[in-house]
């Protein structure tokens, strides 16, 4: 008796753990905030894939234009569709309440999805959407089991499907020729995309980073000329 509660108290955590966190095997993801044009390139992909639904509502255009080094009027020509003007947060128009009874939940905020979830996290969500016949949009995700966000990638990467052997379905396969990138084309535009994200979770990071080669160039220099100083100052002493 003692030892069959013993192992419910051990195995049933361990359980509703398991289940609440998946056991996908996760890519790594490394971001690079100095790489502007993968930057430029996710915020393209974000305004014309994901701003319908999800917002980045403590981010503004004007500072995200100005941190990537994109023209106002290019950003404002090409990036904002929602009629918004350059200074203005970056706001959703998806209303809350019937997103919620459409998806069955509402697009959250993503402006800190980076860093509540994790680089890793977002880049294999991004990637792991597939044909999953018994839900509602025919869709689900590898490491959000049955989300309701609708594939909206689908016409980029294609068709795809897990693949089951013996043991599990840890296998993704896209079919081949319904998409309208390569995997390797696909695969680095989610870069871009969850570089974007990572760079928006913290936009100071990429001021930090700039402002750290200044100083230790400041340094290098100041520090030899110190030296040279330093060496004319002691030339005339003789021990
Ligand atoms: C048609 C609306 C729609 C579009 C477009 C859309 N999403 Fe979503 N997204 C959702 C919904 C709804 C959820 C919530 C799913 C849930 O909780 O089951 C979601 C959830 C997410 C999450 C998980 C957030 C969290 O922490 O729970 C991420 C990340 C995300 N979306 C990223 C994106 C990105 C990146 C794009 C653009 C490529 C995008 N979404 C486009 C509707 C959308």
């Amino acid at each position: 008796m003692k030892r069959i509660l013993v192992t419910a108290l051990l195995t049933i955590p361990l359980a509703s753990w398991s289940a609440s966190s998946s056991d996908w095997p996760m890519q790594e993801f490394d971001g690079d905030l100095q790489n502007l044009p993968s930057l430029q390139n996710g915020f393209k992909l974000y305004a014309n894939y994901c701003m319908g639904c999800h917002g980045l509502q403590f981010q503004r255009y004007e500072r995200t234009a100005d941190d990537l080094g994109i023209p106002h009027e290019l950003a404002l020509k090409n990036l904002v569709f929602t009629g918004q003007k350059i200074g203005d947060l970056m706001t959703t128009s998806m209303p809350r309440e019937e997103s919620k009874a459409w998806f069955g939940a509402a697009p959250p905020d993503l402006t800190m999805v980076a860093r509540v979830r994790g680089t890793d996290w977002v880049y294999n969500y991004l990637k792991t959407f597939y044909v999953d016949e018994n839900r509602p949009l025919g869709v689900n995700n590898k490491v959000f089991a049955n989300v309701g966000m609708p594939n909206v990638l689908l016409d980029l990467q294609g068709v795809q499907r897990q693949v089951c052997n013996a043991e599990d379905c840890s296998e993704l396969v896209v079919d081949a020729g319904t998409g309208l990138m390569s995997t390797e084309e696909f695969d680095s535009a989610i870069y871009d995309l969850t570089n974007f994200l990572y760079y928006v979770g913290e936009p100071a990071r990429l001021e930090r980073q700039r402002t750290g080669v200044f100083v230790l160039l400041f340094l290098i220099i100041l520090g030899s000329f110190t030296y040279l100083l330093n060496r004319e100052y002691w030339k005339d002493v003789k021990h």
